[in-house]
């Protein structure tokens, strides 16, 4: 087989997380990569609250409109990404205190935006990032005046204005036992009020080290267990130490101080052979889980097409040169897409 989406059909679908100038089809080789590899596709930023709902009264439906329509065109399965959040929001709903006001905002946004979509985006991230790494709420603005009554309420609200959409909540680090365990008790929460969810988005992003596989296969069986689909929504495996993982001292000093780092950035042009090696062998252990779990998983989505548009070139340090995706800078497949490929 020639492409990601046809080698794993029947399996589960392949996408990426779309930029802004990819949406807008002015970068061509961009287009003719996600138009031949992937079947499902994301909005990397264009459908998040500041960008779609700047203002109380003003949607701008531009960029999201032309995410669609690429979608369409190519028959694929379109995610929404996302609905509520307290990152990337707008400024003029980050301090509402009033909790009258705080569920008309979400009903105004929640309601516009995906009945306008309606019976086209096909996927939706309802609530993003609503859980603490001990598996407890967070404590952002909206559970700071709602309690966790927002999550079921935006969830309410998808599955009200388009019963046919997938209604997902999406997280980062869901292999954690403890976090797990968070979502576990949220899902059942939810199915036990009677409001519509139909997956567990794990975020995906992972290095070289971890998390085990254990850890990733457990989260499985236990979000599968509720009878939910589970969907890796924004895999990248970084081939860049992350400050948090080093020692206690370097953790101290402040993000910046490691730009220019060597030991912060050791492959700064390209990948060694090693560690392209490295790359591969991990993606090939990672997807072999995928495979053996298939009927679990519904979807596996890369955060970016290529490796000089991931956004772990700018987080969690700017300017560093990062690997992590299947294709680089030049579009060309890496030894990782080989591996990926070869299981098939
Ligand atoms: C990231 C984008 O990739 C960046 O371009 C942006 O600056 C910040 O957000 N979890 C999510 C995604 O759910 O929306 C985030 O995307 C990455 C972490």
């Amino acid at each position: 087989t020639t492409s990601l989406k046809d080698a794993f059909k029947g399996d589960f679908l392949i996408g990426a997380a779309l930029n802004k100038s990819q949406i807008e089809e002015k970068d061509t080789l961009s287009i003719n990569l996600i138009e031949k590899e992937f079947n499902t596709i994301t909005p990397e930023n264009e459908m998040k609250w500041e960008q779609i709902h700047p203002q109380k009264d003003t949607f701008y439906f531009d960029i999201a409109d032309k995410y669609v329509a690429l979608g369409e065109k190519n028959n694929m399965h379109i995610v929404g990404h996302t609905l509520v959040w307290h990152s990337q929001l707008a400024p003029w709903m980050q301090n509402e205190k009033d909790s009258i006001t705080m569920v008309k905002n979400i009903e105004h946004h929640v309601n516009t935006i995906v009945k306008r979509y309606k019976g086209r985006i096909d996927t939706w991230d309802v609530v993003n990032e609503a859980l603490n790494e001990d598996g407890s709420f967070r404590t952002s603005n909206f559970y700071e005046v709602m309690g966790d009554n927002f999550i079921a309420l935006a969830f309410k609200l998808a599955a009200e204005a388009d019963p046919n959409a997938k209604l997902v909540y999406n997280d980062y680090n869901l292999w954690k036992p403890e976090k797990r365990a968070g979502v576990v008790r949220l899902v059942k929460s939810l199915q036990e009020k009677g409001v519509k969810i139909d997956g567990v988005g794990m975020q995906a992003h992972w290095s070289l080290e971890g998390p085990s596989i254990e850890d990733i296969e457990n989260s499985i069986l236990a979000y599968a267990a509720l009878g939910v689909k589970v969907s890796f929504t924004e895999l990248d495996v970084t081939a860049l130490p992350n400050p948090w993982d080093l020692d206690g001292a370097a953790v101290e000093q402040s993000y910046e101080q490691y730009e220019g780092d060597p030991k912060m950035n050791p492959y700064p042009e390209k990948l060694s052979e090693a560690a392209a090696m490295q790359l591969a062998n991990r993606y090939e252990t990672i997807f072999k889980l995928f495979l053996k779990h298939k009927d679990k998983i519904d979807r596996v989505t890369f955060w970016g097409v290529n490796d000089g548009q991931s956004w772990l070139n700018y987080w969690p340090i700017n300017g560093r040169t990062n690997h992590p995706l299947l294709f680089d800078r030049d579009f060309n497949p890496k030894k990782a897409y080989e591996r990926v490929m070869a299981l098939k």
